[in-house]
């Protein structure tokens, strides 16, 4: 197996192939001067499985994906697996008005023109995945997140709304803690009001988990709705941390000790690794398991 890292997600890529003891070659990627991609892998052939680790997000990301996956068909390679740690336009995934497209299925289409598998991580909707014909698997990072948290004294495990509820007690069951959800409503692109929490978090140093902090807006606001209810700690960990807007630097002053996300994208604090689950998926593949 040879693992290919793409410009998005060479840490992760490097860490991978680590742990798998295999070889890693970086993709040497920059840009033409009119801002488009140029890739190369810097091999004559690539007579192996290849997997090819690269988050679609942003843009730029993903035609990268699509010429990587060309030049490793190319390249001879036995088979290809896509890993897409985080999966750009997840969350277009059905058409709201009339007119727009069904960009994640659009994706998932073209993605799977070119590959063999396909291993994603937390996407938003894990029916997204049904539109790759090829065997495809959605890793769970609450066991990462579990880890990481294990010993740091959390006495309850939160979601700041019912849809990311089935994340909360994911992560609660690896901990042997409770969960609980909090309700939130969306008011704009950028603005969610949650309602108090219901919970007994007085006195509790509570973990809120989610699938991703995009603009910030929800983990502020979750926070706030937990230290109103007397929690004594809060700690935040989601598994994709976009932090658009800066939103790290405006977290300053928020109701929240901590933030902290896994390494699907790159950030500052993206210091909880998914490398050991996505290395067991792939070792199941290669077993034949899925
Ligand atoms: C919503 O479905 C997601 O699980 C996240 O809660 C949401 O995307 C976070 O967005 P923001 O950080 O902008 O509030």
């Amino acid at each position: 197996m040879i693992i290919v890292g793409g410009s998005a997600s060479m840490d992760l890529a490097k860490e991978l192939a680590s742990i798998l003891e295999c070889d890693y070659i970086q993709a040497a990627t920059t840009s033409f001067p009119d801002g488009e991609c140029y890739t190369r892998i810097d091999r004559e052939s690539l007579d192996d499985d290849v997997v090819i680790v690269q988050t679609t997000f942003p843009d730029s990301k993903l035609v990268e994906m699509f010429l990587l996956q060309d030049a490793v068909r190319r390249l001879g390679a036995r088979t290809i697996t896509l890993v897409i740690p985080y999966f750009g336009y997840a969350r277009q995934d059905r058409v709201f008005k009339p007119g727009e497209p069904e960009s994640a299925k659009v994706m998932c289409q073209h993605l799977d023109m070119n590959c063999d598998r396909v291993i994603t991580v937390d996407i938003h909707k894990e029916a997204i995945l049904n539109y790759f014909n090829h065997p495809h698997k959605d890793i769970k990072a609450a066991a990462a997140i579990a880890e990481y948290f294990k010993a740091k004294g959390i006495d309850i495990v939160m979601s700041p709304d019912i849809g990311a509820a089935g994340r909360a007690k994911m992560v609660g069951d690896f901990m042997g803690l409770p969960y609980d959800h909090l309700n939130k409503t969306r008011l704009s692109g950028t603005e969610v009001r949650i309602a108090p929490a219901e919970a007994d978090v007085k006195g509790k140093k509570v973990l809120i988990v989610d699938d991703m902090i995009s603009t910030g807006g929800t983990i502020v606001a979750a926070a706030a709705a937990l230290r109103e209810a007397g929690a004594a700690g809060i700690s935040v960990a989601c598994t994709h941390g976009l932090f658009l807007n800066n939103s790290l630097e405006r977290f300053t002053g928020a109701s929240f000790d901590s933030v902290l996300s896994c390494n699907t994208l790159n950030s500052p604090v993206s210091h909880i690794s998914v490398a050991r689950l996505i290395a067991d998926a792939l070792r199941e593949a290669k077993e034949g398991k899925w």
